[in-house]
């Protein structure tokens, strides 16, 4: 089980219980069902309106995260969320990047904010 709490400054943040381990279940699935407001359109990775910033509510371990899909790339890289050097560093670190589409990424066994 994994908490997912979402915040957004119009709405109190809401802390969700989350299965993990699926791997079928995306970010974006988790908030509809829980009738999180996040705004998407295509569901499919290509207009970034479900643009996301993830982060581990335990400073203590470092985030599992789940890489980033092909489109995922090419989405935060084409808004300038991401620069492709920093795309690369991130690859070469396995560091999971903060920002996400939440169409996308699937939900791990890990306790983390979702700003959106
Ligand atoms: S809804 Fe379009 S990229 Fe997620």
């Amino acid at each position: 089980m994994a908490l997912v709490t979402f915040s957004n400054p119009e709405y109190r943040d809401k802390t969700v219980y989350a299965v993990a381990g699926s791997h079928t279940e995306t970010l974006l699935k988790l908030a509809r069902e829980n009738k999180i407001p996040i705004n998407y359109e295509c569901e499919d990775g290509e207009c970034g309106t479900c643009l996301i910033k993830v982060s581990s509510i335990d400073k203590k371990h470092q985030r599992m995260g789940s890489p980033l899909t092909e489109k995922e790339k090419a989405v935060l890289q084409s808004s300038g969320k991401i620069s492709k050097a920093e795309m690369e560093q991130m690859i070469v670190d396995d560091l999971p990047s903060p920002w996400r589409l939440a169409c996308q990424m699937i939900v791990r066994d890990e306790d983390i904010l979702v700003e959106y």
